[in-house]
């Protein structure tokens, strides 16, 4: 029996909702086939947004959206996406499969779906090869509400009034495909570019977020933090965790991998923590006056492509190894809300640890949709402190505790998060929640099926939350995880 506690006396703060946000990159079939579909589409769509995918996203309750990129967003001119969708310039995705770009979909389409999904939008700026003036004019296009060049040209595109939008990267990755910039570079380049993203109503104020490290490059974060900290609200970080670390050409099969694979897909996930926890020191270090967030906006698993899809596109399958990888960064999530103000899965549909895959007019709710479902009561809730006790479990040298877990107090009650990394042994659980008062019901639900079990397209969905049987006993609960699975205990 493993013993977790949960502290009702001992909390970090707020879980900003945004933890759970996603992205949408113009790449593959993420934003085309997979967002939007078009208004001549045969395929069910309210002003050319896909219907069954705006729907799926708001019953997982999506908080966030992140576009156009990724490094796409350092490509891209947003002046070419306005206007009549005809007359827009066709341009080359030089950055993934060099394919042409209509940009049928640009900034009033992207705000249409977030109104759609009731999500607030986040948007990448172009610094690796736009200009500070380009930039800025996009946000006064996006803000304005009174007179302006920018409002005036909104409003001849049909938008009268402005949508406010808070979020703004500066840049991505400007490290790489940004720009191959050095931090001390970027971090002028950076203060330059915030000065001049302008508020337009005092009570929407912008919320500048920094491009930030690849990983591990403290160095990155020191000075971007250190330089520009004044003037920006977050810095961001991007990893990605890969089975095999050795050679980017060869990542491993995001489905009917080795057992082996599915422990060190583990491990590296696990190594978030680490990461977030060296970023947060550095930066409370380095943040001076201004108090400076961390935006993982860049998450999640990167196998190879499946067999036979244009390598450019991502495009990969989804098996309950990603429900674990999801279950174990949103718990690493929750338990550092005091420094992750915002993290964002990639990507949204049809690229990387998608949530939900398309195939014409079938759609597939991968088993990280479920996490994401399952975890939707923590989002704004009060972070608890926990714990749980583990033992290693793995093969060879990639060991890894096999139980994971968060919980936090919101309006539905109480909810506890954990995850059976172990894909043999089930996990029997006993846990105490301390300082919560009187709390008389338990209700479990689970996810599991064999860790690479994943649903695919006409296969029906396999891969579904069930109801777990847990028992309320006195000061907590009882239940039994199975192998390789991902539950959640509400009480009340
Ligand atoms: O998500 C795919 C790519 O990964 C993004 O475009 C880039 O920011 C990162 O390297």
């Amino acid at each position: 029996m493993a013993k977790a506690i949960v502290n009702g006396n001992r909390s970090k703060g707020t879980i900003n909702p945004n933890i759970y946000g996603h992205f949408s990159e113009h790449l593959g079939r993420c934003v085309y086939n997979g967002l939007y579909v078009g208004q001549d589409s045969d395929i069910p769509h309210v002003n050319g947004m896909r219907a069954d995918v705006v729907e799926a996203l708001k019953k997982m309750g999506i908080p966030l959206l992140r576009w156009p990129g990724g490094c796409f967003a350092d490509t891209y001119h947003w002046r070419d996406g306005i206007g009549p969708q005809e007359s827009r310039k066709k341009i080359v995705n030089t950055n993934w499969g060099g394919v042409t770009e209509d940009n049928s979909f640009g900034t009033h389409e992207f705000l249409e779906l977030c109104r759609q999904l009731g999500c607030q939008p986040y948007i990448s700026g172009n610094v690796g090869s736009g200009t500070v003036q380009e930039f800025s004019d996009w946000v006064e296009y996006c803000n304005m509400g009174g007179q302006s060049p920018m409002a005036g040209e909104r409003r001849q595109n049909g938008q009268e009034a402005p949508w406010n939008v808070k979020y703004w990267g500066i840049g991505n990755e400007a490290w790489g495909c940004g720009g191959s910039m050095r931090a001390e570079f970027y971090a002028d380049l950076c203060r330059q570019y915030a000065t001049y993203l302008r508020n337009y109503d005092s009570e929407h104020k912008i919320y500048k977020i920094a491009s930030g490290a690849n990983v591990d490059d403290y160095h990155w974060t020191k000075t971007v933090v250190e330089q520009a900290g004044g003037l920006i609200d977050a810095v961001s970080l991007h990893y990605y965790t890969r089975p095999r670390t050795k050679d980017w050409n060869d990542k491993g099969a995001a489905t009917g991998f080795p057992r082996q694979e599915y422990y060190s897909t583990l491990r590296n996930t696990l190594y978030m923590e680490e990461l977030v926890e060296n970023h947060s020191r550095i930066i409370r270090q380095y943040q001076g006056g201004r108090q400076v967030g961390l935006c993982v906006d860049e998450w999640g698993t990167w196998y190879d492509v499946e067999p036979g899809t244009n390598p450019g596109f991502l495009y990969q399958q989804n098996t309950m190894r990603d429900a674990l990888v999801a279950a174990i960064n949103l718990n690493i999530f929750n338990n550092h809300c005091d420094t992750v103000v915002m993290a964002n899965l990639a990507q949204v549909v049809n690229v990387l640890q998608a949530v939900l895959l398309t195939e014409g007019s079938k759609l597939v709710r991968t088993p990280t949709y479920h996490v994401f479902e399952m975890y939707q009561g923590h989002q704004g809730a009060k972070q608890l402190e926990s714990y749980v006790e583990t033992v290693l479990t793995g093969e060879g040298e990639n060991q890894v505790p096999n139980l994971h877990i968060s919980a936090s107090q919101g309006p539905e009650g109480v909810l506890v998060t954990a995850a059976n990394l172990d894909d043999k042994r089930p996990a029997q659980l006993d846990c105490v929640l301390a300082g919560l008062g009187q709390l008389s019901q338990v209700e479990g639900r689970v996810l599991t099926g064999g860790c690479g079990a994943f649903n695919d397209f006409g296969a029906g969905e396999i891969v579904k939350p069930a109801a777990l049987a847990a028992a309320k006993v006195e000061e907590g609960f009882q239940a039994v995880l199975p192998p390789c699975s991902v539950a959640a205990f509400t009480l009340r």
